[in-house]
C-alpha cells in the first residue's frame, strides 16, 4: 500500500473516500467546505452522527469537491483525546472502508493536528487494522485499500515521523505473520532461518545448536526439546548502534506448547502455536531497530523448541541442570517456559547486559487476572520497571506490575533439588516470575507476560483476530527513550 503525503484542499483531492474526523458534537469545524457540504453535516449531525467515539457514517459526497465519498468518524469528546483515540480511530476507518470496497482513501488532518496530535497515530492505526493473514487461502480477498493520501503540509518532522511508522507497523506485521504461521510451517529450524533472514551490517545472527546447548549445560532447556523431533535453535542476534553494556530482550519461543508428558486437554491446544509469541516480538523488534539505526547495542535471545510428549520427553519428577550450576525438579513439564528461559537468561549474563528483558506466554494465570487488557509486568529495578510503566502507556500496549514478594520463595523449593519448576495453583503468574527471578539474581531484569494479550479473539479497532504483535511496539518505544 502507498502512502503520501498532499498538501492540496480536501475539496480537491480526488479519491473514493475522503475521511473527516469529528469531536463529539462540533458539526462546524469544515464548514469553510462549502454550504452544500456543511448542510450535510449538520443533517447528519441532528440524528445518526455525534462525533462520539469511533462512530462512523459514510455518505456521497455533495456536488462540486472531488472526492467520491466522506466518511465521518468520531474521535470522543474533546478533553479526553489521546494518541489512542486517534489510532482506534484510524483502524476503525481504514477497515470500514475496505470492507466497502474503497481502494484509494484520503485522510484530513487539520482537526487532528489542532488537537496538538499527530495524524500519524491515524495512520498507524490504519495499517495495524488492515493486517491480513491469507497465506493458506486460495481465494484471497479482493477488497484491499491501494493508497492512503494523508492531507497535511509537507514537513521533514511528517516525513520521518512517517517512515518511523512505516518501519515499525511493518516489524508488527512482521511478528503477527510469523505467529499466525501453524507450528507445521513454524518449527524451531523456521524461525532461525527467519532470524538469519534479518542479518544486516549491524545485526548479526548465530544459531546454536544442540550439541551447544549441551557443552553450555543448557539443562532445563534441554529437557522441554526431549520429547520432539525438530531439533532445538538457541538463536541468538546482535546489534551494534553504539558503545557500551548491551540490553537483552529474550522472547520465549516454544513453537507449540502440548503440555509435554503433562499434555494439555486437546480443547484449544490448536493456539499454542503462538507459544512463540515472546521471540517474534523480539525478532520484530530487532528488525526495527536495525532498519532504523536506533543508537543502542541490543541483544535479542530465541530459545526456540517444541514441547511435545515423545519417547524420550522429560517426565514429571525429572531433574535438569542449567547453565548457572542450579538443578530444577521438573513437577510439571507443561511449565515449560521458565525452563527454557532460565537458561537464556543464564547464557544473557556472558553479554554483561545493562538489564534483561523477558517477553513471554508464560502463565494461563496472566488471562485469569488481566484479562486481554494488560501484560502483567515483574522485575526487580524500579528504574527500568518505571520506564517499561511510562512507555506502554505512550502507546498502549499496558502493562500492570505484579509483586515478587520474598515469600513466594517458599512456594517453588524443592525436596530434591535446587528449585522446582511449579509453584501450585494459587499465585502461578507471580511464582512462575520468582522462577526467573531467581535465575536473574542481581542483573536488572523485567518480565513482561504477554500470555493474556498475544492472541486476539475477537477484532479490536486496529487488532485483527489473531495474533496481536504485542510487544514489538512497546519494546521499541522504551528503546528510543532509554538513556
Ligand atoms: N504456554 C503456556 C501458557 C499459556 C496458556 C499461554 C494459555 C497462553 C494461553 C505455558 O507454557 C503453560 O502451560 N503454563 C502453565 C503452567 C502450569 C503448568 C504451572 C499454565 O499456566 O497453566
Ligand atoms: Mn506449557
Ligand atoms: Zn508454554
Amino acid at each position: 500500500m502507498k502512502i503520501s503525503v498532499k498538501n492540496i484542499r480536501e475539496t480537491n483531492c480526488i479519491c473514493d473516500a475522503l475521511i473527516l474526523p469529528f469531536v463529539e458534537g462540533e458539526a462546524e469545524f469544515y464548514r469553510k467546505f462549502g454550504t452544500a457540504f456543511q448542510k450535510q453535516i449538520r443533517k447528519a449531525f441532528s440524528k445518526e452522527f455525534h462525533g462520539k467515539r469511533n462512530e462512523l457514517l459514510l455518505m456521497p459526497a455533495p456536488e462540486g469537491i472531488k472526492p467520491e465519498r466522506i466518511l465521518l468518524i468520531g474521535l470522543g469528546k474533546k478533553n479526553e483525546m489521546s494518541d489512542e483515540r486517534i489510532r482506534q480511530a484510524g483502524g476503525k476507518a481504514a477497515v470500514y472502508l475496505r470492507d466497502k470496497g474503497m481502494k484509494k482513501i484520503a485522510v484530513s488532518t487539520n482537526l487532528i493536528s489542532s488537537l496538538k496530535l499527530s495524524p500519524l497515530n491515524f495512520i498507524e492505526g490504519a495499517l495495524l487494522g488492515l493486517y491480513t493473514f491469507e497465506r493458506y487461502r486460495k481465494e484471497k480477498n479482493s477488497k484491499k485499500i491501494e493508497s492512503i493520501t494523508v492531507l497535511s503540509k509537507i514537513s521533514k518532522r511528517l516525513s520521518d515521523e512517517l517512515r518511523w511508522t512505516e518501519t515499525i507497523t511493518s516489524s508488527v506485521y512482521f511478528a503477527r505473520d510469523l505467529i499466525n504461521t501453524p507450528s507445521n510451517d513454524m518449527t524451531p529450524s523456521d524461525l532461525a532461518k527467519t532470524a538469519v533472514s534479518l542479518r544486516q551490517k549491524n545485526l548479526s545472527v548465530k544459531i546454536l545448536e544442540k550439541k551447544d546447548a549441551e557443552k553450555l549445560g543448557m539443562g532445563a532447556y534441554l529437557s522441554v526439546a526431549k520429547g520432539s523431533k525438530e531439533p532445538l535453535k538457541f538463536i541468538v542476534l546482535e546489534y551494534k548502534g553504539s558503545k557500551g553494556n548491551p540490553l537483552v530482550l529474550i522472547g520465549k519461543s516454544i513453537t507449540f506448547d502440548s503440555g509435554g508428558i503433562s499434555l494439555k486437554p486437546s480443547d484449544g491446544m490448536e493456539k499454542m502455536k503462538y507459544d512463540m509469541a515472546g521471540g517474534a516480538a523480539v525478532l520484530g523488534v530487532l528488525k526495527a531497530v536495525s532498519a532504523l539505526k536506533l543508537p543502542v547495542n541490543l541483544i535479542g535471545i530465541l530459545p526456540a523448541t517444541e514441547n511435545l510428549p515423545g519417547g524420550s520427553a522429560t517426565k514429571p519428577g525429572d531433574v535438569a541442570g542449567t547453565i548457572s550450576g542450579k538443578t530444577v525438579e521438573i513437577i510439571n513439564t507443561d511449565a515449560e517456559g521458565r525452563l527454557i528461559l532460565a537458561d537464556a537468561i543464564g547464557y544473557a549474563k556472558r553479554f554483561k547486559p545493562r538489564a534483561i528483558i523477558d517477553i513471554a506466554t508464560l502463565t494461563g494465570a496472566c488471562s485469569i487476572a488481566l484479562g486481554n487488557e494488560a501484560i502483567a509486568m515483574m522485575g526487580n529495578d524500579r528504574k527500568l520497571l518505571d520506564k517499561i510503566k511510562q512507555s506502554a502507556d505512550n502507546i498502549y500496549e499496558r502493562v500492570w506490575e505484579m509483586p515478587l514478594f520474598d515469600e513466594y520463595k517458599e512456594y517453588i523449593k524443592s525436596d530434591i533439588a535446587d528449585i522446582k519448576n511449579t509453584g501450585g495453583k494459587t499465585g502461578s503468574l507471580v511464582t512462575a516470575a520468582y522462577f526467573l527471578y531467581e535465575f536473574a539474581e542481581k542483573t536488572p531484569w523485567v518480565h513482561l507476560d504477554i500470555a493474556g494479550t498475544a492472541w486476539v479473539e475477537k477484532d479490536k479497532p486496529y487488532i485483527p483476530k489473531g495474533a496481536s504483535g504485542i510487544g514489538v511496539r512497546l519494546l521499541i518505544d522504551l528503546i528510543k527513550n532509554i538513556k
